[in-house]
């Protein structure tokens, strides 16, 4: 994979897929700007070289129409602000008006194109919508790792007609998700909460060849357990010993919302000794305070070891920056999907382009 330190890019339009799809209250403001922050080295970088940057993303899921709002300005104006630099907007991702906007660029220019996703062919990485993509730019930069599972113009057909090159978060991305995979240090410990269980089994799978423990949080566990779900290393595989039931309702064995004392203990206890940890998805119903102790109980072990941590998906990024705890992992992955696939051994798509 080529890296963005490979190119000269003075005077060229840098045409960059991020993933800017960030969570937005209901004024439309960004609520959580992590993803924003995270492209920032390569944006300067590149600014930097004295490259004219044209910017991709996509935002939430419009099912191929303009929606007002899933229009990118909020995005724009944060990273403006972050960047300490006008970002010009645009009406759409393609067209005519947009290409000639890209060719009056001067060096150091910022441009951020509308929503990819107003449009059904990113999805279904239509050719001649990616050939339109592609004359918006002269080389092609990912900096998405968070978009890489997937089969989109903007992440497959456009690396394949422009000079393409990794950016730098994607490629810290890969850094940190390989540290886990090739030579870690033991014990490797990996927690795996959240729900839909055939999501996480191949990860589950695969990790468990390499860790020394996997630990589960309720939800996860529970599914396993009413579908009979069969673990390729079951004997490192730790299931709660109990739960916090939901509030107000009679305990009910599968209902738990959190782990109980007795496994927090237990999962406190194996996390104290662990050199590598990988956690992705919070224990229980994080989102409600009243069952969120088991997963902060679990994330001030894992700072107290001192491991090298792993921290991945939305859900988890959004607890962890809840607590302020975010700063002190090792590596925070803002993949959940793509990570988890990643770490299953699949090949992405996205990577595989570039
Ligand atoms: C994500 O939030 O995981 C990425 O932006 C990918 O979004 P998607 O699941 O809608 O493709």
């Amino acid at each position: 994979m080529r890296s963005i330190r490979d190119v000269e890019m003075g005077g060229s339009r840098v045409l960059m897929r991020c993933d800017f799809n960030v969570p937005l209250d209901k004024e439309g403001g960004v609520t959580d700007d992590f993803r924003i922050r995270s492209t920032l080295p390569t944006i300067e970088y590149i600014l930097g070289k004295k490259g004219k940057l044209v910017l991709m993303t996509h935002l939430g899921d419009p099912d191929g129409k303009p929606t007002k709002s899933l229009q990118v300005k909020s995005i724009r104006e944060k990273l403006a602000e972050l960047l300490d630099t006008p970002v010009q907007s645009a009406p759409d991702c393609v067209g005519k008006t947009i290409e000639e906007s890209t060719r009056t660029m001067k060096q150091g220019d910022v441009l951020l194109l509308e929503n990819l996703r107003f449009h059904k062919e990113e999805q279904k990485n239509d050719k001649k919508f990616a050939k339109q993509l592609a004359v918006l730019g002269d080389i092609y930069v990912n900096d998405a790792f968070s978009v890489c599972h997937r089969s989109h113009a903007s992440v497959v057909g456009v690396p394949l007609l422009l000079p393409a090159y990794a950016g730098f978060f994607l490629e810290l991305e890969l850094q940190g998700l390989e540290r886990l995979l090739v030579n870690p240090a033991h014990p490797v410990v990996a927690v795996i909460g959240g729900k839909k269980i055939e999501s996480k089994l191949p990860v589950i799978d695969r990790i468990s060849r390499t860790a020394d423990a996997v630990l589960l949080g309720n939800i996860l566990a529970n599914e396993a357990k009413s579908k009979k779900v069969k673990f390729k290393n079951s004997s490192k595989i730790f299931m709660p010993l109990d739960g916090i039931p939901c509030q107000g309702l009679p305990a009910q064995a599968g209902k738990e919302f959190d782990i109980g004392p007795k496994t927090k203990a237990l999962y406190v206890k194996i996390l104290k000794n662990a050199k590598t940890v990988f956690w992705a998805g919070p224990l229980g119903k994080y989102e409600d305070a009243r069952y969120e102790e088991g997963s902060l109980a679990v994330a001030k072990a894992i700072i107290r070891s001192n491991a090298y941590s792993i921290a991945g998906g939305g859900n988890l990024l959004a607890f962890l920056g809840k607590h302020r705890l975010r700063e002190k992992f090792s590596h925070l992955s803002t993949g959940g999907s793509a990570m988890l696939e990643f770490l299953s051994g699949k090949k992405l798509p996205g990577l595989e382009a570039l």
